[in-house]
C-alpha cells in the first residue's frame, strides 16, 4: 500500500512511526512532515491547508489511503475532494468535521441526540448573550463557535470578565470563528480523552488517555495544546467507558449517519467525569496531540488495517484492537514563551542517542538547519515518550531521557502523570 500522511506534529510523527512498522506498507509519504519523520519516511513540502496540491500529490502517488492528522485540512474539505476521486481517506468530510469546527453545531447535535453535556445557549448578539449569563453562576464558560487555535474558550471568574469575553469574541477577535459564541454551564470533575474509530456506521473504542492542558506544574499557567499525556487513564473505569460508549459514541455515529453526514475517522471525545456521570466537553475530529503519541506506543495491533477499514466502511470486519499491557507516557518539551509567544530558533542536541528500547522521541515543531542542527520551530517542539510496566516506571524512563536532551532554552512539566500516581 501507498499511504499519504498529512501533518507535521508529534501526533503525525507517532502515526508515521506506527504506520511505517506495518508490513502492509510499500511507501509512506508525509507532508509537510518534520525532521524526525524524515528519518522514517519520505516527506514533501506541501502545507496541510493546500487542498489542491494535497489531492494532486495523492493522485501522483497512487495513494491507497490518505491519513489526515490535523483538523485544519478537514475543515478545508480535503476528505470531500478525495471522496470524489475514490481515494480512501481517514478523516471526516467538511460537514462531519463540524463536530470539531463548530461548537454551536455540536451542542445542537448533542441536544438532538440526547447526549449528556453542559446546558448552553448560542448567540450572535452581545446583549442577548449577556442576558443569558444571568441563568448561571460563576465561573462562566464562553466559547467562540469556530476554530480559534486553542484560544477560543474563556472560563471567566466573574460577570465582568464574562461580558468582556463576549464583547471580545463577537467584536471580531477570532474573525468568522467568533461570529457566534456558545455560553455553557460550568461542569466540575476530572477530564479524560476517549477515542473511537467510526467508519460511518460502526464505532470501535480505540483507547483513552489523560492530557495535561496547563503550561506549568500543578496545573498552573495558561491553557496549551497539551503538555503531556499518559494512557491508559485509570480514572476511566470499564463501567465509565461503557457508559460513554452507550451515551455518547454510539448515538453520535448513528446520529451523524441519520443526518446524512456519516462520520469516518477518529472521534475524540473530551469528557468531564462529573459526579452525575461522564458528560461531553467537546468533540474533536482527529487524534489528540499528545494523546495519540501514547496510544501509538500502547497499540500492539497493526494500525494500518484499522485506518483503512475506517476509511472504507469495513470496521465491522475487524477484531477489537490489541494493546500492550503497559503504561505509556509522553512529556512535551516546549519552546520558551509557549503558548503565548514561543521563541524559535534555539538548537536542540542529543536527540539521536540510544535511550533504550522503551523510550521513543517524536519531533513536533522542529526544523533542520543547513549544518544539520535540529532547531525549535514551533511551540511544542519535542515529545519524549516511554512505555513501562506501570506509570511510575514509564515516568522514570521518560524523565531520565528528558534529562539527557541538551536544550537549555526549552521547558517541560515535571509532573506528567500525577493524577494517575
Ligand atoms: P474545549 O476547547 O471546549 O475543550 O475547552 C478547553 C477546556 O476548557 C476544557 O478542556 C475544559 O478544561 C474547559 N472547559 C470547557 N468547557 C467547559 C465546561 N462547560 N465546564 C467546565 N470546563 C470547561
Ligand atoms: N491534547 C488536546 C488536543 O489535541 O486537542
Amino acid at each position: 500500500m501507498n499511504i499519504l500522511l498529512i501533518g507535521s506534529g508529534g501526533r503525525e510523527h507517532a502515526l508515521a512511526w506506527k504506520i511505517a512498522a506495518s508490513p502492509l506498507v510499500t511507501r509512506l509519504i508525509a507532508t509537510p512532515g518534520n525532521p524526525g519523520m524524515a528519518k522514517i519516511c519520505e516527506t514533501r513540502r506541501i502545507k496541510v491547508t493546500d487542498v489542491e496540491a494535497l489531492v494532486a500529490l495523492a493522485m501522483e502517488l497512487s495513494a491507497d489511503l490518505v491519513v489526515v492528522g490535523p483538523e485544519s485540512a478537514l475543515e478545508k474539505g480535503l476528505a470531500d475532494r478525495l471522496a470524489l476521486l475514490n481515494i480512501p481517506c481517514f478523516g471526516p468530510t467538511e460537514a462531519a468535521a463540524q463536530l470539531e469546527t463548530s461548537k454551536a453545531f455540536t451542542k445542537d447535535f448533542t441536544r438532538r441526540q440526547s447526549i449528556p453535556t453542559a446546558a448552553y445557549g448560542v448567540f450572535e448578539d452581545a446583549a442577548k448573550a449577556k442576558a443569558f449569563l444571568a441563568g448561571f453562576t460563576a465561573p462562566y464558560v464562553i466559547k467562540a463557535d469556530g476554530l480559534a487555535a486553542g484560544k477560543g474558550v474563556v472560563i471567566a471568574a466573574d460577570l465582568s470578565e464574562a461580558e468582556a469575553a463576549i464583547d471580545d469574541m463577537l467584536g471580531g477577535r477570532f474573525g468568522q470563528a467568533g461570529a457566534r459564541v456558545v455560553i455553557e454551564e460550568f461542569m466540575t470533575g476530572e477530564e479524560a480523552s476517549l477515542f473511537a474509530l467510526s467508519d460511518g456506521q460502526t464505532a470501535m473504542l480505540f483507547g483513552a488517555a489523560q492530557d495535561h492542558k496547563r503550561a506549568l506544574d500543578g496545573d498552573q499557567g495558561p491553557n496549551t495544546g497539551g503538555m503531556g499525556a499518559y494512557s491508559p487513564a485509570p480514572v476511566l473505569t470499564p463501567a465509565l467507558l461503557a457508559q460513554a460508549e452507550q451515551q455518547m459514541i454510539l448515538p453520535t455515529v448513528a446520529g451523524m449517519a441519520a443526518e446524512a453526514m456519516p462520520y469516518r475517522g477518529v472521534l475524540y471525545a473530551g469528557l468531564m467525569l462529573t459526579p452525575a456521570g461522564p458528560r461531553l466537553v467537546e468533540y474533536n475530529a482527529r487524534f489528540g496531540d499528545p494523546e495519540c503519541q501514547v496510544l501509538m506506543l500502547r497499540l500492539k495491533s497493526d494500525l494500518v488495517p484499522y485506518l483503512l477499514a475506517t476509511a472504507n466502511g469495513t470496521l465491522d470486519h475487524l477484531p477489537q484492537p490489541q494493546w500492550h499491557d503497559a503504561v505509556a507516557i509522553c512529556v512535551v518539551l516546549a519552546a520558551p514563551g509557549y503558548p503565548e509567544a514561543p521563541k524559535t530558533g534555539s538548537v536542540i542536541r542529543g536527540l539521536d542517542q540510544d535511550f533504550g528500547p522503551d523510550v521513543v522521541i517524536f519531533h513536533a515543531g522542529t526544523e533542520q538547519a543547513a549544518n544539520g542542527d535540529i532547531l525549535a520551530s514551533g511551540g511544542r517542539v519535542i515529545n519524549v515518550c516511554a512505555r513501562g510496566r506501570d506509570l511510575a516506571e514509564a515516568r522514570a524512563l521518560a524523565y531520565g531521557a528528558v534529562a539527557k536532551i541538551d536544550w537549555p532554552q526549552g521547558f517541560h512539566r515535571t509532573d506528567i502523570g500525577w493524577r494517575g500516581l
